[in-house]
């Protein structure tokens, strides 16, 4: 034991005999002193295993509730980390809980929710499953896809966990478009994909498919010289799929850079480069990278290292560690990771309202708060 772990364990010592702390504040001490011992079995101490489960109770989705279930492999949690999954779909820790449901060997209860009654939770389920990246999981997917007996929802849920984030895939949806392949209800799905996608030959088909009539857009010298509505900006802001990959104030997840001042760096005509032509200029730091794994398995994302590690954060803020020796190669993307044609998803009017909303968060004036 090295002198830290004799201190952590004397701290631990100190923490199960009885002491004046309040109860909640004792429990969340002796959770992050046992999280902390490398060794620590959670069998051989009853008042751990109290701390922790009074911890769980209360902290459902709290700081060290998955740190928690991780760390001792907590099977019977199975069913708050579904829960958290599900609810938190679209945020980092249900991405997170996602794959530790996994882990835990609890495959079979994202089976369920996806084959269940209820649309909502099926839904979440798709992009749950999305986010796990388990093969077996995903498998199941193409099956809700042609089950016509399923509700319109919970199969384009299914369609958008199948191609959102894999862009290689984005062909093979147009494929299947122009075979006439997919139900009618589903063409607004696949629209919104397909207009996605990182291939500006898949985009012009896909434009020509679905003709979205949202006409040419006015060039970025036109576009600075009018003046947009903050307040329709700050919603188009959180309704435009900025929020997947964007923090401004209390709302999105930090995958890219933040915006939350973001009117001081960029000035308007800056701002619609930005959202217009994103691959022209790529912030330092946010370049993505292409990873392939020795198993096969490639992802794509902004990589953090260390030593042994490598993090990488991908789109929707889920983030998978790997040790290197698990890499096979690695290999800086080409292109933004922001999809280019955003605007495409709005029309010029919309698009001005945004960037005056962006252009509009500044830092607070001094003396002001
Ligand atoms: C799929 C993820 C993703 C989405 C969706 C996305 N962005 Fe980005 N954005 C990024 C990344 C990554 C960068 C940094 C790389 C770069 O500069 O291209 C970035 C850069 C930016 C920048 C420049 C920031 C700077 O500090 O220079 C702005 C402005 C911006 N995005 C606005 C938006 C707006 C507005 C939307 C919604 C219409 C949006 N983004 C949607 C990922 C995304």
């Amino acid at each position: 034991m090295c002198a830290y772990h004799f201190r952590v364990a004397g701290v631990l010592l100190l923490l199960l005999a009885p002491a004046a702390f309040g109860d909640e504040a004792k429990d969340a001490l002796i959770i992050e002193t046992i999280l902390r011992l490398d060794d620590f079995d959670l069998g051989s101490s009853e008042k751990a295993q109290g701390a922790v489960a009074r911890y769980l109770k209360v902290n459902w989705a709290g700081d060290r509730y998955l740190d928690l279930i991780r760390r001792f492999e907590l099977k019977k949690e199975a069913a708050g980390v579904l829960r958290l999954a599900l609810e938190k779909a679209d945020a980092p820790i249900g991405a997170e809980a996602a794959s530790i449901l996994v882990g835990l060997g609890g495959s079979d209860l994202f089976v369920k929710a996806l084959k269940g009654e209820d649309g909502k939770v099926a839904s979440r389920a798709a992009k749950a499953i999305s986010l796990t990246g388990d093969p077996n999981l995903l498998a199941e997917l193409p099956r809700v896809l042609a089950d016509q007996s399923r509700p319109a929802v919970v199969r384009s849920a299914a369609l958008k966990a199948i191609y959102d984030p894999t862009p290689g895939k984005h062909p093979e949806l147009l494929a299947m478009v122009k075979a006439g392949e997919l139900a009618d209800d589903l063409k607004q799905t696949a629209s919104d994909l397909l207009m996605l996608s990182r291939d500006p030959k898949v985009r012009e088909e896909a434009r020509s498919l679905f003709a979205s009539g949202k006409g040419e857009f006015p060039l970025v010298v036109e576009l600075v010289k009018r003046t947009g509505d903050v307040k329709n900006g700050r919603k188009l802001f959180a309704t435009k799929t900025c929020t997947v990959c964007h923090q401004a104030g209390a709302v999105g997840i930090n995958f890219g850079p933040g915006l939350s001042e973001i009117g001081e760096k960029l000035n308007k005509e800056a701002l619609y480069q930005a959202i217009m032509e994103p691959n022209a200029g790529i912030s330092m730091g946010f370049e993505g990278w292409e990873v392939t794994l020795r198993d096969g398995t490639s992802l794509l994302g902004i990589v953090t290292e260390s030593e042994e590690s490598m993090t990488l954060t991908m789109i929707g803020g889920a983030s998978r560690s790997v040790l290197k020796t698990e890499v096979a190669s690695k290999k800086q993307y080409s292109q933004s990771l922001m999809y280019p044609g955003l605007h495409r998803l709005m029309t010029p009017e919309e698009l001005v309202d945004l960037v005056e909303y962006l252009s509009s968060l500044k830092k607070p004036a001094p003396g002001k708060k």
